[in-house]
């Protein structure tokens, strides 16, 4: 991958040169201008990745050099960072919405979040969300529907589908995951450690070589955070080369977010290839379901990459099917009856539930969704 030109328009010298300093330590090319009238003319010349301006400038200010950017073809979808010392609320505001996608105040910290969201930003490049490996995200808008033993089993059976593809579950539910406890993953390695490395250390050949197989499962996981502590910890801007990476070496990266909607794995939902969302049949769920769905609609999430699946985790009772599709005004793709306790049991001996009880007509309804979800992944891909 070549590297990153970042182009920094700040008018205070000292500033300027020190968070070039900072950012070439992180690998990436920079280029310096000391005025908006500089900064606009080699953003347009030189084609920077990405723009870090300090709003206070003398001769332009941050606000019109954002709006001059964003008018322009050649600048229009270079991401923006405001990096000010100016604290106030209208200011934040203003140049938010004069373009700006991020706004960052000079503090002890503004290294670490510069960093962090360069990677968040550079990592969200619709490009190279397309490239790879199918995404296929795991989502739910309550806890306890079967999301994390959905996304560990459709897994398993994916790979099994179709023995010569990677398959790799990653768990991003904070603040502990729950697919290492399921798989029986005991292992130290999980999303904390590896966000911890270096950058350039966590490479597509890294998680090739250094994911650990889980046997049985017939994948490689890269575990969740395991415990709220660790979750404190998590560098989350380097979620997203992490993510490109694996979908760098894996045929298939499966996501679990559970309930862990945030700004931080939106953007990862919105690039998905499949956006499977677990519903349970209450009236409860079926309503916060409801409001899930229309807020990721709403932010871009396109219907045509949604795959739905309504599990009874809790029991018999609860809406049909077709009341839940009327009430959710989507179609549910499939259905997975109430398995009593065998699917925590299995879950309990950290086996798929299709090794544990091949006759269930579950297992074949797992095979089945498997082979219906790694077809739509595809479709949804190719446009
Ligand atoms: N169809 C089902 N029939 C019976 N039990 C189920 C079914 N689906 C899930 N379960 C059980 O429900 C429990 C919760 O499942 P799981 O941990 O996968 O849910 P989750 O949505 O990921 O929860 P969390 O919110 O904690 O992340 C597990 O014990 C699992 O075995
Ligand atoms: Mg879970």
């Amino acid at each position: 991958m070549s590297r990153k030109k970042v182009l920094i328009v700040d008018a205070d010298v000292a500033s300027r040169n020190f968070i070039a300093r900072k950012l070439l330590e992180q690998k990436y090319d920079v280029m310096q201008a000391g005025s908006g009238k500089e900064g606009l003319i080699f953003a347009w010349r030189d084609h920077p990745d990405l723009i870090i301006v300090d709003p206070v400038l003398a001769d332009v200010a941050g606000e019109e050099i954002a709006a001059r950017l964003k008018q322009d073809p050649r600048t229009q979808d270079v991401p923006l960072i405001a990096l000010s010392g100016d604290q106030t609320h209208g200011r934040i505001k203003s140049c938010l919405d004069a373009g700006f996608n991020e706004y960052i105040t000079k503090s002890g910290q503004a290294v670490a979040t510069l960093n962090d969201t360069i990677s968040r930003l550079f990592g969200l490049t619709v490009d190279e969300m397309k490239q790879g490996g199918l995404s296929i995200i795991f989502i739910s808008a309550k806890g306890g529907t079967g999301t994390s033993s959905m996304c560990a089993n459709l897994a398993m059976n994916i790979a099994h589908y179709q023995p010569e593809a990677n398959v790799a579950v990653l768990d991003l539910v904070l603040p502990i995951g729950s697919i290492a406890p399921i798989v029986g993953y005991e292992g130290g390695q999980n999303i904390v450690t590896i966000t911890d490395m270096p950058p350039a250390k966590t490479t597509p050949d890294f998680f090739h070589r250094e994911l650990p197989q889980m046997g049985v499962w017939q994948f490689n996981l890269l575990a969740g955070s395991p415990d709220p502590e660790s979750s404190n910890q998590l560098k989350v801007g380097r979620i997203w080369d992490v993510v490109t990476a694996l979908k760098a070496s894996y045929d298939y990266v499966l996501i679990d977010i559970g309930r862990s909607l945030s700004k931080i794995t939106l953007p990862l939902i919105q690039h998905a290839d499949l956006v499977t969302l677990i519903v349970s049949t209450d009236v409860s769920t079926i309503s916060l379901t409801k409001t899930l769905w229309d807020y990721l609609k709403g932010k871009g999430v396109p219907p045509n990459s949604l795959f739905t699946i309504l599990n009874r985790a809790v029991g018999l009772e609860g809406l049909s099917k077709t009341d839940a599709e009327n009430q959710l005004g989507i179609k549910i793709n499939m259905s997975m009856p109430y398995l009593g306790t065998n699917f925590a049991f299995a879950n309990s001996h950290h086996q798929p539930f299709s090794l544990k009880f091949p006759k269930d007509t579950a297992s074949i309804i797992f095979q089945d969704t498997a082979k219906e979800m790694a077809i739509l992944a595809q479709k949804v891909r190719l446009g």
